[in-house]
């Protein structure tokens, strides 16, 4: 039997895994991916789908991963080594420490751009230019290599330093300060955005579906974006769950967390989708939506510049508190597993993780390739075994005694029982075939 390390830690209160666990799936996914996908896939319609995958499976699996952590207070391999001894299950886990290690290497390299981008906008580098030239120099600025090393260094030793703190002084304390910071940045965007002349034609294509054009690549997309964006399937919430305790109510901090990830990326495409339309601009302009549209829309509007270094702070500070999670993941295995101090785990987590990454900071393939491997097939198969060993090999009687600790009123063990063992895997399995034939959906 193991011993638990004490470098482990515990959430101080609720709230604090609340703003912690919003903090992981809040991030890039959101303010970057979620506009671009909804643009790219149609608008409204992709929004409708998005929002029934978060509330009939997503859900379901994050309830899953935080039963799984809190019950066992151990990181995604020890999780199965604890409740399937001596089986393959531990793979899965494996799994998850390696996803993680493979998405914080070049997550950490897109939030490194982000982060030279409020330099750049505060500097007023793009103030003269056109739009082709912000096109080029965009181009210019990921492809040389010192920024993009450098930059990619300066976040992922960021990360590190929070991650020193633990989970009380460190990610807890940092989350409760970036997070109200963002959503303050946010409102103000919004404002600015859905206020602009001509946001209306935006506003349509976000709120009125038109089921025309939802593809089945669209839904694959709407899917697979909803599971990365809540932080699903590499032990993330599994490894958060750890850190629950027992007096915790799993079911409202799971729905806060979904509430909170799901309102901000709606509100992403509300600062993002009108001002797009407002300018005239494509929003099918694919992966350079943010880093290439948003400069020339800072251009064109009052306080542009100050807008503009504060929308890319916000997608810093997102960032910031989505990689520590991402990269807590390799490291409390190493502290509950090989018995390392904190200090030590989070060196191995985080300068591994800044090593891997330099291939995707030196080549856009290499990251995109990156991006296919661990950010889609790893996290949908991680989402499947999750749901796979829940429902049926731990099992639905003992996910529900779970839950009710922190819960005794919970009536819903038929209908939660119902969603991890069909709905989700179901699901989920269907999402990884889609995956297989609309390889390019993301
Ligand atoms: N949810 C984060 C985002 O939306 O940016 C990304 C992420 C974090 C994915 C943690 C997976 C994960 F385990």
């Amino acid at each position: 039997m193991n011993t638990v390390n004490n470098d482990r830690g515990v959430w101080s209160s609720k709230l604090g895994f609340i703003l912690a666990g919003a903090g992981s799936a809040v991030g890039l996914g959101n303010i970057w991916r979620f506009p671009t996908v909804a643009g790219e896939f149609g608008g409204a319609a992709f929004v409708v789908v998005y929002l029934v995958a978060v509330a009939l499976i997503c859900l379901a699996v994050m309830i899953a991963e935080l039963s799984l952590g809190r019950n066992t207070q151990r990181n995604p391999v020890g999780v199965y080594k604890t409740l399937a001894p001596g089986t393959a299950w531990k793979y899965l886990g494996i799994l998850g420490v390696i996803t993680g290690w493979g998405i914080s290497s070049f997550y950490s390299v897109i939030a490194g751009w982000t982060f030279g981008y409020i330099f750049k906008t505060a500097a007023g580098t793009f103030s003269n230019l056109s739009p082709d030239e912000i096109a080029q120099a965009f181009s210019n600025f990921i492809s040389n290599p010192v920024a993009a090393i450098g930059l990619h260094a300066v976040f992922m030793t960021f990360t590190m330093l929070i991650l020193f703190g633990g989970v009380k002084a460190g990610i807890e304390k940092w989350s409760k300060i970036l997070m109200p910071l963002l959503l303050v940045i946010l409102v103000l965007l919004v404002v600015r955005s859905v206020t602009l002349p001509g946001a209306e034609k935006g506003l349509s294509f976000y709120l009125k579906p038109n089921w025309g054009n939802l593809t089945g690549k669209g839904i694959v997309a709407a899917v697979g974006q909803a599971f990365f964006s809540l932080s699903l399937g590499m032990g993330t919430m599994i490894t958060y769950g750890s850190y629950l305790s027992k007096q915790d109510n799993l079911i409202s901090s799971a729905a806060w967390v979904g509430f909170l990830d799901t309102g901000i990326a709606l509100m992403a495409g509300f600062a993002i989708m009108p001002a797009i339309f407002a300018f005239g601009l494509d929003p099918q302009a694919g992966a350079g939506l943010i880093f290439v549209v948003l400069p020339n829309m800072f251009n064109e509007i009052f306080l542009g510049t100050v807008f503009g270094t504060g929308f890319f702070v916000l997608l810093s500070v997102a960032a910031v508190t989505s990689l520590i999670s991402i990269v807590e993941v390799p490291a409390a295995y190493f502290i509950d597993e090989w018995k390392l101090s904190r200090k030590k785990a989070v060196l191995i987590a985080g300068l591994g993780a800044f090593l891997a990454g330099i291939p995707a900071a030196l080549n856009g393939n290499f990251l995109n390739w990156m991006n296919v491997i661990f950010g889609q097939y790893s996290l949908i198969i991680g989402s499947l075994g999750v749901s796979v060993f829940v429902g049926w090999n731990w099992g639905v009687a003992n996910v529900n005694a779970e839950i009710a600790e922190g819960n005794p009123k919970f009536r819903g063990q038929r209908i939660y029982g119902f969603a991890i063992r069909f709905l989700a895997p179901i699901a989920v399995a269907a999402l990884l075939v889609g995956l297989i034939l609309f390889p390019d959906a993301f």
